[in-house]
């Protein structure tokens, strides 16, 4: 490096005068159109405040220099923030990254920026890393990109280099077709930067629209999060939250109280009790950081890295012929009585590895990543055990959004249906019903991945039509031999076309009974094709499987249009 500079002009004869002790921020520029200007590099260089190489300073007060400074950088917000951030529950910035990524392989860009902001005197207030750390490593060998909030800095906020940063590895991350993790312990926009934060936000909303459907983006909420913190997230594919210390909302609880008096705490108003269950804006909550970034580990081995690598495909020692008799009596003799759906996702998918998402919102249907032949499919089943498995708006919205992930990534789906129809009720109405069914019927529509189901046993009325059947682009539809397919169940189908023998218990009997053998079985849609196959409940890993490889290079053009009109 000594023998470089000397050569490239030492600092000397370059028009900049002798190298100084002036902070780097404040070194002339370049000049436009001057020739190349050599010492102005090796007066960067030099610029550590040790004097210029070869003038007393050896390599190794060089490499020392670095090493200062990178340890400044790590050390974020100070010791005193970094013990407020342990004894609050949670890690650092640097800490999350170590146990989310695959050891040593995380590579950090940008250690050294810093806010270029002069007002409400931050410019004596410069932390290295500016709030944010960014970069790239491995989750069990397969590349991700990630930005990791500081929260030990100014509360992790956006400032407008804050937000360079994070765009950075956005780009870097679309340019290499990578999945993009943001760790999230942030107050939103930096409020002394004003509106250089809020164009900063747009730089990152903008890239995250541009980036949906392509790659996964993947937001992990781990502190309290505000403002563009949390509608950055909202734009990403899914949310993971930390219990008791992650919080989400467009404002914390003292300007709720400024503005509409409202008394909430923090839990209260954005915790994950609330996003998992309530709101649904979160997809699940851990009970700490170390087990919420160990799971976000397993989920990312589910997902490909973009919408055209395909799934990964991971070694299984299961195989696919597995036969499971217990399955031939999951459903009980009364098809009155519930049965738990994830028994049956757990005994067909590979090793019973399933991947749960939005587990605690909208259980009347369960949504979630598995494998069959060591290749990631998306389970989407109804819930006999929570309101019998009934589509509500809810329930309609979460299948919706996750059918649609799966389809942007190419992910098989595999849908078991035991639903008694849509939920009637002045209640769901007013809430949309119309609309948010629509938009799970519009999601399996549009599906151009393959498509298995398997009815197990109720498919009533419009639902039937809406799990994927074959009218709406089911590839494979099996039913179970306990299949019941009709407009409604037996009670209130013979009420409403027999009404006139409502009065005689032996006629509405025998209607009853006549209703049940006619249509309360899987024949009548089988005799019709709507139905591929009757199977034998035990043979389920084995009938999907074949069917999933045989579909493997399943090929279908949509018209072209800029883009579809969703209900919403
Ligand atoms: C600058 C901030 C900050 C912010 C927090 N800090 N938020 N600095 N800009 N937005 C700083 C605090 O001054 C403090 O600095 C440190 O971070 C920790 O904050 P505390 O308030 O002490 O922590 P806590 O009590 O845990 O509360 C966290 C919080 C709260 C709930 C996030 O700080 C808060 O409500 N912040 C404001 C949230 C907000 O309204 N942001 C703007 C949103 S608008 P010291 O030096 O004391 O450690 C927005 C627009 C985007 O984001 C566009 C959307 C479409």
């Amino acid at each position: 490096v000594e023998a470089l500079l000397e050569q490239l002009g030492g600092g000397r004869g370059c028009g900049h005068g002798p190298v100084s002790n002036q902070p780097f921020r404040d070194m002339p520029s370049l000049p436009p159109n001057g020739p190349p200007c050599y010492g102005f590099y090796s007066q960067i260089l030099d610029n550590c405040g040790q004097g210029p190489v070869g003038a007393g300073r050896s390599m190794k007060d060089i490499l020392d220099r670095l090493e200062t400074r990178r340890e400044e950088a790590r050390l974020g917000g100070g010791k005193a923030r970094i013990e407020a951030q342990h004894k609050r529950g949670k890690l650092t910035a640097r800490e999350r990254i170590e146990l989310l990524l695959d050891k040593g392989s995380f590579e950090e860009l940008d250690m050294f920026v810093e806010h270029r902001s002069n007002d409400f005197g931050m410019e004596k207030t410069k932390v290295p890393g500016d709030g944010v750390v960014t970069g790239w490593g491995t989750v069990n060998g397969r590349t991700v990109y990630l930005f990791s909030k500081d929260f030990t800095v100014f509360g992790g906020s956006l400032s407008e280099t804050h937000a360079g940063k994070i765009t950075k590895v956005q780009d870097m991350a679309m340019k290499a077709r990578a999945p993009i993790i943001g760790l999230f312990d942030a107050g939103g926009a930096r409020i002394q930067e004003g509106v250089a934060a809020l164009g900063g936000y747009g730089e990152v909303f903008k890239r995250n629209v541009i980036a949906s459907g392509v790659i996964p983006q993947i937001s992990v909420i781990m502190g309290p999060c505000a403002g563009g913190d949390v509608y950055s997230p909202a734009m990403t594919d899914f949310i993971f939250m930390v219990r008791d210390t992650s919080y989400m909302f467009v404002t914390g609880p003292d300007v709720v109280k400024t503005v509409t008096n409202e008394v909430v705490t923090a839990e209260e108003l954005g915790g994950a009790s609330i996003h998992t269950t309530k709101s649904g804006v979160a997809d699940g909550a851990f009970e700490n950081d170390v087990e919420c970034l160990l799971q976000m580990r397993r989920l990312i081995d589910f997902l490909p890295s973009n919408n055209e690598s395909g799934v990964p495909d991971w070694p299984t020692q299961d195989p696919d012929d597995r036969i499971d008799e217990s399955l031939d009596t999951l459903i009980p003799d009364n098809p009155n009585k519930p049965y738990d759906i994830k028994e049956l996702i757990h005994k067909v998918a590979d090793e019973g590895d399933f991947f749960e998402i939005a587990s605690a919102y909208a259980k009347n249907i369960v949504t979630g990543f598995g494998r069959l032949s060591g290749r990631t499919v998306g389970f989407v089943a109804n819930q006999p055990m929570v309101l019998a498995g009934v589509l509500d708006s809810d329930a309609s919205r979460k299948a919706a959004r996750f059918v649609r992930f799966c389809d942007a990534f190419n992910i098989p789906i595999v849908t078991f249906v035991d639903v008694p129809g849509f939920l009637p009720g002045t209640a769901q109405e007013y809430n949309g019903l119309i609309k948010h069914g629509a938009k799970l019927l519009f999601a399996y529509s549009q599906a151009t991945v393959p498509l298995v189901t398997v009815i197990t046993r109720k498919a009533f009325g419009g639902a039937y039509d809406v799990m994927a059947s074959k009218h709406v682009g089911g590839d494979l539809n099996y039913a179970w031999p306990t299949a019941q397919i009709a407009v409604m169940g037996a009670k209130g189908a013979v009420e409403i076309i027999f009404r006139a023998d409502i009065g005689d218990k032996d006629k509405i009997a025998a209607r009853t009974k006549e209703y049940e053998d006619r249509f309360l079985s899987p024949f009548v849609a089988a005799e019709r094709g709507y139905i591929d196959d009757v199977i034998m409940p035990h043979s389920t890993r084995r009938r999907l499987a074949r069917a999933l490889a045989m579909l493997k290079n399943k090929h279908v053009e949509m018209p072209s249009r800029k883009h579809d009109n969703l209900p919403v």
